[in-house]
């Protein structure tokens, strides 16, 4: 267990992922607060809260501590407030929203800094969600591998036409180009940021090799060493950053249900320095 000052944060593995323990983000989150959770997200990337029994406006106050609503192309919203997009899936649901690795939106040109899930209603088993570490993901590559990537940029691509039935778009659908490694603007440490829902192709590259480059990282990127799993229950909230994390919710409970709102912060465009 890792103390704060404020509360207690448990490793779920070595390399990501604390479940915290002794708060009410009900009771609200003052700014000597809001230091010790920052701290405490950037060591653990991802942070897990239980029994969270918060409002959507006590959600979105929580998350817009850390930045900017982002606001998503084009997924459904509660409350007439584009800035709650709804996650709910049921035995009526064609997809899953999240089913495969992603960083949330990297296709934006500034995209998400961080997502803050809160669940609702869960089915009996399952609807888990898998989180992998990209900081741990660049630092098991090989020195020459890291020092290949570093030098190159990808293309990210959105394109949500269909997958949100009759809801209109938001806005126009994004893509941007970024680099295959980031720095992290406060933790200084390196993260691949590529992931396979939304990079389309290395920059400079031919077809044929950033395929093979490509797939050998999306690959790379789902190797369990790398992540941890949570298991929801009604009324848990996580916080990711997606600056570091990807991760994939698993639509392992039909015909059940499971339901929730998130939040998303916008965050900077992403650069690679040294
Ligand atoms: C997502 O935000 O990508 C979905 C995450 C989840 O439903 O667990």
């Amino acid at each position: 267990m890792n103390s704060y000052e404020y509360f207690q944060v448990e490793a779920l593995s070595p390399n990501i992922g604390g479940l915290v323990h002794g708060l009410d983000l009900s009771k609200g989150v003052d700014d000597d607060l809001f230091q010790a959770i920052h701290k405490a997200w950037m060591d653990h990337q991802v942070l897990f809260f239980r029994d969270q029994s918060i409002t959507a406006q006590e959600h979105l106050d929580f998350a817009g501590m850390f930045g900017q609503y982002h606001i998503h192309p084009a997924a459904p919203y509660a409350d007439g407030n584009p800035a709650l997009m709804v996650i709910h899936t049921d035995r009526d649901s064609k997809r899953n929203n999240g089913s495969g690795w992603h960083s949330d939106v990297s296709a934006d040109e500034q995209p998400p800094l961080g997502s803050f899930l809160h669940v609702h209603k869960v089915p009996s088993q399952g609807g888990d969600t898998l989180f992998s570490s990209m900081y741990a993901a660049y630092e098991a590559l090989s020195s020459p591998m890291q020092s290949l990537l570093k030098g190159l940029e990808a293309q990210h691509v959105s394109d949500y036409t269909n997958l949100y039935g009759d809801h209109e778009p938001q806005r126009e659908f994004p893509q941007a180009v970024h680099p295959v490694i980031r720095t992290h603007p406060v933790t200084k440490r390196k993260a691949l940021y590529v992931n396979s829902g939304f990079t389309r192709h290395i920059v400079g590259l031919s077809r044929n090799e950033s395929r093979q480059l490509l797939s050998f990282l999306f690959k790379h990127v789902e190797n369990p060493t790398f992540q941890c799993r949570f298991k929801w229950q009604v009324n848990s909230l996580a916080m990711w950053d997606n600056r570091c994390v990807q991760h994939l919710a698993v639509w392992d409970y039909f015909p059940e249900s499971r339901s929730g709102l998130r939040v998303t912060i916008a965050g900077d465009k992403p650069y690679f320095e040294g």
